[in-house]
């Protein structure tokens, strides 16, 4: 495919202290001559500022993501932090309604559309997450649930095709170890880019969609060959950079 693929590293509630400069600057050193594809590293809040400054002094092309963010601007939101707080950081993208915010921290369809639409009007890239659980699976549910999801971020998504991206990440296959067989996930990541098409043909074109829950560098290929996953994104292997970087290699 034409879009470019993008490889994101999601850290979450790790590698926030002293380990977030090495880390990155070891992404950055093993995927510096990896240049097709787009690579992001989402470190904690409180590390995306050191992280900014160690990729900005390495002349990295690593971009940086936040794992949330507030949809508010400012104001009495105590614990919260806004989009101008994360690119002051040095953040450019942003993970939005991951399982993990959606289950633990009771985030809806509505508070994510409403994150997304506060991302875009801030030019924050938003990396949407949609995904079933097992339950919802065995329910036979999948594609169900994952167009509810995906039509509450629709509308801003289609005012800017190609900023956003969506990330599918089924529940299940999340930390796991049980990757989704590549035609399976596939076959939901066609089914988004229909989705897409509904808004608009030029939308569904250049929208990367990436595909995530337990992508290591031995399954990655044969994920990143399908036709409709633009990209991965990564969790627990994100945390090494040797095995990141071949990921992103996978994507060449
Ligand atoms: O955001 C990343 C996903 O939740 C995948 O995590 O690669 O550890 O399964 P995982």
């Amino acid at each position: 495919a034409s879009r470019r693929p993008l490889i994101a590293g999601n850290w979450k509630m790790n590698a926030g202290g002293q380990d977030a400069c090495p880390l990155s600057a070891a992404v950055a050193k093993a995927t510096r001559e990896l240049t097709r594809a787009e690579v992001v590293v989402a470190p904690p809040f409180t590390a995306i500022a050191a992280v900014a400054h160690e990729l900005a002094e390495a002349k990295s092309e690593v971009g940086i993501a936040a794992q949330n963010m507030s949809a508010e601007v400012s104001g009495a939101f105590t614990g919260e932090i806004s989009s101008g707080m994360l690119k002051d950081a040095g953040a450019t993208w942003v993970i939005l309604g991951h399982s993990e915010r959606r289950q633990l921290f009771a985030e809806t369809d509505e508070s994510v559309a409403r994150k997304v639409a506060s991302a875009m009007a801030a030019e924050l890239r938003p990396i949407v997450c949609v995904g079933e659980t097992l339950e919802q699976r065995e329910a036979g549910d999948t594609l169900a649930v994952v167009e509810r999801q995906v039509r509450a971020v629709l509308d801003e998504l289609a005012k800017q095709p190609g900023f956003g991206v969506i990330a599918y990440e089924p529940v299940w296959a999340i930390g796991t170890g049980k990757v989704a067989r590549a035609e399976d996930a596939q076959e939901v990541h066609a089914f988004i880019r229909g989705l897409l098409a509904k808004a608009s043909e030029d939308l569904a074109g250049v929208t990367r969609i990436l595909y995530g829950g337990s992508v290591k560098a031995d399954n990655a290929e044969a994920l990143l060959a399908q036709d409709d996953i633009d990209g991965a994104l990564v969790g627990g292997a994100s945390l090494d950079a040797a095995g990141f970087a071949k990921i992103v290699e996978a994507a060449h």
